[in-house]
């Protein structure tokens, strides 16, 4: 009985590791997240009747370790190298060059070509095939162990290989983070299934990263739920892993790529180390380690147009590279060229123009946030970063301002990436004149001069005062837009125009906008004031889910509105509820919960929503009788919209498709099963042309979702 337990035991975690590996590296699952669990569960049972099976490379062990008092040292087995730059082709040419004068073999040399990804660089030990210890690079020579952080990356194989004699499929041969080969021609000889023998100690090197999806949901989940912000991609990723708790590193989105193989130790009879790079690589991929794509060139003109490519592909990946790494393919040879302080000759970093610039800080400006939020903003001297104009950029919160000594006049280091919004990553002091101003918070709003607030516990200062324009703005704006109340035609400028006429002092007086008080503003013609007051009074019947999201509840967005509406049938029942009762819904913690008693207990809130029920904005429960509801044509499937559509709204085509069982996403991945193009469809068309991902227009969305889903459009 034990021994069959054991068995299954032992079944378990292959299964577990090799499911992991199908989503996290391949990213392409092939059960669904509930069976997954399912296995997980039955694992968890087993270890808690046999504590002593349990093994560090057990899949249970990746968020298992309590708290670190400090981080030990490692000494790495080999220096863990840094790489020249060279910034043009010529640079490239030269380098070539001058290692051409120690060993003319190169000039014949082949090479690859890989992104060079700007993350940590990590290094991690296997002994028999188990992941035991893993460190930060440090100096090169000695860096500090941070296993129980990387162990809950759950990109990072605890156990190699991750599938045993794993056939080279076309699909394990692409790579997991990028889409295709960018190479035109394939590595000489890509490795045997058979040929991926486990040396007894192997230390691999690779960056660990956040990819920037990731980090945008992140932010965007902290910033309903009214936290602090991570500043950038790679900040977060570093204070993960040299957190010594690793439950932070176990909540944050981090996965890896890895390059290089730093020792390799085995019986001398035993199959050596892979000689080539792209062999390397390939090897990596097929022990189940995820890869970054590596273009394999003949020669160097082959390497620059590989480069020259990467360049072309950087603003639409989903992880930053700051260049590509051209790797002399003979890793013998490279060895031979020798090192250079730290860097290896028989490499080079092509660095890319920086996404990251400086210029002058001429002005700090202050946001007030729809919850009273205060938020400053670096107004800068306009300069190009990766091909647009920046003029502001953000300052995160105050306290950042003051830990970096971010002063008035400063010239300051700016970087822009993918979509996240361009963030000052602080002063250059060494260029200083001594003209620059300290800058010191606001004690008062700046749109309504009230005293602002600190709230214990919390990064932000607040304006407190509920009547604050600057708020009421963002308010109403928040309360109108496509996901909330979707009043069509009323966007920022009107929302002003209301505000500063004292038309509106809360959300509710929208209902009761007049014809001819709308007629007296700027702009107004007869024909817009009636669509206007159209769209308000069509805005009446949205259902609760809207309204609440509407509201502005800290931390109520979409999907919590959403499930709120389940199982409350209207407002009051919901300004009924205790915060022990909220919590107890799927979602909801306490945070949120006590958010939205406090919301609700609000007098000036009580107010708004007396009005708004005069008003005759009430709606009762979202359920649709059975009947109604349409078929589940589109379960399963994955879809992101872009472009401007012509027969739905952005929230239509949302609704339309999850009504149908569909699921919509953000942004394009390879999990990705569609992407819904309009016209002008920018960034995420190319990302999902360069990731294969099937490209359909609205017409043929309606196509499958009446003829049932799946077939090949
Ligand atoms: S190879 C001897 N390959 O870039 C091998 N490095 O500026 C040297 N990096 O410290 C490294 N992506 O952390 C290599 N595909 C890649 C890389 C890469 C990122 C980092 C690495 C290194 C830094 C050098």
């Amino acid at each position: 009985m034990e021994n069959s337990e054991l068995q299954r035991y032992e079944e378990l975690k292959k299964e577990i590791h090799f499911h992991n590996y199908r989503y996290h590296v391949l990213d392409d699952p092939v059960i669904s997240d509930a069976e997954y669990d399912r296995l997980l569960q039955e694992l968890y049972a087993i270890e808690a009747k046999h504590p002593d099976w349990v093994t560090p490379d057990s899949p249970s062990q990746r968020a298992g370790a309590p708290p670190a008092a400090g981080f030990p040292k490692v000494n790495h087995p080999a220096p863990i190298l840094s790489l020249a730059n060279a910034f043009d082709a010529d640079g490239l040419r030269a380098w070539l060059e001058r290692i051409a004068k120690l060993d003319p073999r190169v000039l014949d040399a082949d090479f690859t070509v890989e992104p060079k990804l700007d993350g940590l660089t990590v290094v991690l030990h296997y002994r028999n095939g188990i992941f035991v210890q893993g460190a930060t690079r440090g100096d090169g020579e000695i860096g500090e162990e941070i296993t129980a952080n990387l162990r809950t990356i759950p990109a990072l194989p605890l156990r190699l290989p991750v599938v045993e004699n794993q056939p080279q499929t076309a699909e394990t041969r692409s790579s997991p983070a990028g889409g295709r080969q960018i190479s035109l021609f394939e590595a000489p000889s890509p490795p045997d299934a058979a040929q991926t023998p486990i040396p007894a100690y192997l230390v691999v090197r690779g960056e660990a990263f956040i990819p920037l999806s990731e980090f945008a949901a992140l932010n965007a989940r902290l910033e309903t739920a009214g936290e602090k912000t991570y500043v950038n991609p790679r900040n977060t990723a570093a204070g993960a892993l040299r957190n010594l708790d690793p439950s932070v590193a176990a909540r944050r989105p981090l996965t890896l790529l890895v390059y290089q193989i730093v020792a390799w130790e085995d019986d001398p009879s035993a199959t050596p180390q892979p000689a080539t790079q792209a062999e390397t690589i390939a090897y990596l991929r097929a022990v189940g380690f995820p890869v970054p794509e590596s273009a394999y060139c003949r020669d160097l003109d082959d390497a620059i147009a590989a480069v020259n490519r990467w360049g072309e592909r950087r603003p639409a990946l989903d992880y930053e590279i700051d260049g590509a790494v051209i790797k002399i393919n003979d890793l013998h040879l490279a060895a031979s060229l020798g090192v250079v302080g730290k860097d290896p000759r028989g490499a080079i970093a092509f660095k890319f123009p920086a996404q990251e610039v400086t210029t002058r800080l001429n002005e700090i400006g202050v946001n007030v946030g729809r919850t009273g939020v205060l938020t400053p903003y670096a107004i800068l001297e306009p300069v190009e970063i990766g091909g647009v104009t920046v003029r502001q950029a953000t300052l995160h919160n105050f306290d950042f301002i003051a830990e970096k000594d971010i002063r008035i006049g400063d010239r300051v280091r700016v970087k822009r990436a993918g979509d996240v919004i361009p963030y000052v990553i602080g002063p250059v002091t060494a260029a200083r004149a001594g003209t620059e101003l300290p800058y010191t918070p606001p004690e008062t709003c700046p749109d309504c001069a009230q005293p602002v607030e600190h709230l214990p516990g919390e990064v932000a200062w607040y304006c407190v005062n509920a009547a604050c324009p600057a708020q009421l703005i963002r308010n109403v704006e928040h309360f109108v837009s496509r996901g909330a109340m979707d009043i069509v035609g009323m966007g920022i400028k009107i929302v002003e125009q209301l505000v500063s006429a004292g038309l509106i002092g809360d959300v509710a007086d929208l209902y009761t906008l007049g014809r001819d008080s709308l007629l007296e503003l700027e702009g107004f013609a007869e024909k817009k004031a009636d669509n206007l007051l159209k769209a308000i009074s069509v805005s009446k019947n949205r259902p609760l889910s809207r309204l609440l999201t509407a509201l502005g509840i800290r931390g109520v967005g979409e999907v919590i509105a959403a499930e709120l509406a389940r199982y409350y049938p209207d407002l009051d029942a919901l300004a009924a509820a205790s915060v022990d009762e909220l919590e107890a819904i799927e979602g909801i913690g306490p945070n949120i919960a006590q958010a939205i008693v406090d919301w609700f207990a609000r007098p000036v809130n009580r107010q708004v929503l007396a009005k708004l029920r005069a008003a005759g904005v009430w709606p009762r429960a979202d359920a649709q009788p059975e009947g109604e509801l349409p078929a589940k044509t589109l379960a399963g499937l994955a879809f992101v919209v872009t472009g401007r559509l012509q027969g739905f709204t952005r929230q239509e085509i949302k609704e339309y498709i999850q009504a149908r069982g569909g699921r919509v996403t953000g942004s394009v991945s390879k999990k990705t099963d569609y992407l819904v193009a309009g016209e002008d469809a920018g960034s995420k068309l190319t990302k999902a042309q360069t990731l294969g991902v099937r490209v359909i227009d609205e017409d043929d969305l309606r196509k499958m979702a009446e003829a049932g889903g799946t077939q090949p459009v």
